[in-house]
């Protein structure tokens, strides 16, 4: 780790297997070092420290909690370089792309500092005379979150950061995959002056044990998550026994249209954005192309020089645009559905290379069909299957075929079908004309089996805070 220049983001570590779990670098297979585990006793003991913590916590004024929010933020862009290579070390993106990351999960905490000095209550025309009615925000507790391996800083910061600022003390466990981020952003929020109390990284045995202690603690109170269908629904079920609430951020398959009046270059462009930020590997990315029979050709073709520019390897390397994925299991789905649409049909227009390691050459297949699994599965992967479709109503038909509601992105020049089909599309998101949604300040979320809840912007702050109603009654 010679190569991290702040020595203490690593104090976390520990010497070997006995006291951690070994993270490797999937780009060469290479050990990195050991993040400390928790046993259960420490876990529930740390959930109980973090309810204590939680009241002097939020007795504070929220200019307080404020203050010590922008200085992580200020810490956070301070160490952007060491925390960008240590994310490229365990993650694989590219380092440019982990340079982007760090700042987007800062962005954050900048946010939400300023969020939490506006978390205003209403006052409400009484029915009757004698009463005077208000409402109040107040936290919900104890927060914990599960967060993923695509985005290892982000995906900590956009929650934990609307959660310190509404006054929640907050327990996230991180991918096993990619601790080292976790605990290094954590160690910033520390030498910020946050309670270590206050803000807590755990990682356990498995996956499975620490959501079954943080889902059935009566201490917690809400707990938000991000990943897969699948697993967000394990999780919201064991947290209805004592009514937790819940926030999931969970699968996507989002539909990537290009009618026949957009601007090709710049639907390119969108694409390019949109289907290979990380490998492939983010919720929002384009699954599936749509696009109209009349510019079907000329977008396949752009679409192609673009994708023969991008340059597969360690993210450390120059010059490198696309990383590793995951696991062998990630790239052995990929190449099945890669290999079960290229059965039924699908075309790929460059030469399908396989390489080593995790590593995969980015892939747009032509002629696929709307019925292909590839079509209906998400792929998290650098894959582009292209439909081509003629009319708006089959368009919106099979945009919205599917169990995920998460992002959508289409490009036309048309004002009247611009607002017809943002409004027909069943998405939580929607990019138009362009590719890159993302951002602090707007709600982040999923409609369907893609979750519930929002992330960022000013209705991120109240998944973290209950509203009291007030009724003052005598009035004379
Ligand atoms: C995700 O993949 O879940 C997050 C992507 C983003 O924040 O843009």
């Amino acid at each position: 780790m010679q190569h991290i220049h702040n020595k203490s983001l690593l104090s976390f570590m520990v010497p070997n297997e006995k006291q951690g779990i070994a993270v490797t670098n999937p780009a060469t297979g290479e050990m990195i070092g050991y993040a400390p585990i928790s046993s259960e006793q420490s876990i529930l003991d740390g959930i109980e420290r973090a309810s204590i913590a939680q009241k002097e916590w939020s007795a504070m004024p929220a200019k307080s909690r404020a203050a010590l929010l922008h200085k992580w933020y200020q810490l956070l862009l301070e160490n952007k370089q060491d925390l960008a290579r240590l994310m490229t070390l365990e993650q694989g993106k590219p380092l440019a792309e982990a340079q982007g990351e760090v700042v987007y999960g800062a962005s954050f905490i900048e946010w939400f500092a300023e969020e939490a000095k506006r978390t205003y209550g209403e006052t409400i025309p009484a029915p009757s005379a004698d009463k005077r009615l208000v409402t109040i925000k107040q936290p919900v507790g104890v927060a914990c979150a599960i967060t993923p391996w695509n985005f290892p800083i982000a995906m900590i910061t956009r929650k934990a950061g609307p959660a310190l600022a509404a006054g929640c003390s907050f327990v996230v466990k991180p991918s096993e995959s990619t601790p080292l981020s976790a605990f290094a952003v954590a160690e910033l929020a520390y030498q910020a002056g946050i309670p270590r109390d206050v803000l807590q990284v755990v990682l356990g045995e498995s996956s499975r044990q620490v959501g079954g202690i943080f889902t059935s603690h009566p201490l917690i109170r809400k707990v938000s998550f991000t990943g897969s269908t699948q697993v967000g629904s394990i999780l919201m079920q064991q947290s209805a026994h004592d009514v937790k609430r819940t926030s999931m951020e969970l699968g996507g398959n989002a539909p990537f249209i290009v009618f026949d009046d957009a601007d090709i270059d710049e639907a390119v462009a969108g694409a390019m954005a949109s289907k290979f930020r990380n490998a492939g590997q983010t919720c929002v990315c384009a699954n599936r192309f749509y696009v109209h029979s009349k510019v079907y050709d000329e977008f396949v073709a752009k679409f192609d020089a673009a994708v023969q520019q991008l340059k597969v390897g360690n993210g450390l390397e120059e010059g490198v645009t696309i990383g590793p994925v995951v696991s062998e299991s990630a790239k052995q789905n990929i190449q099945a559905l890669i290999d079960g649409a290229v059965e039924q049909g699908a075309e790929p227009v460059s030469e399908l290379k396989a390489l080593d390691g995790l590593f995969m050459q980015p892939v747009i297949l032509k002629n696929v069909t709307h019925d292909m699994a590839i079509v209906s599965q998400e792929i998290f992967g650098p894959v582009a299957p292209i439909i081509r479709f003629e009319t708006d109503e089959e368009l919106i038909e099979m945009a919205n075929d599917t169990i995920y509601g998460l992002a959508s992105y289409f490009y036309s020049q048309n004002i009247h079908r611009v607002w017809k089909i943002a409004e027909a599309l069943e998405y939580g998101m929607v990019g138009i004309n362009e590719g890159l949604i993302s951002t602090e300040v707007a709600p982040f979320g999923g409609v369907k089996q893609s979750g519930i809840g929002r992330e960022g912007a000013k209705q991120g702050i109240d998944e973290y805070m209950d509203v009291k109603y007030l009724c003052f009654g005598g009035n004379k």
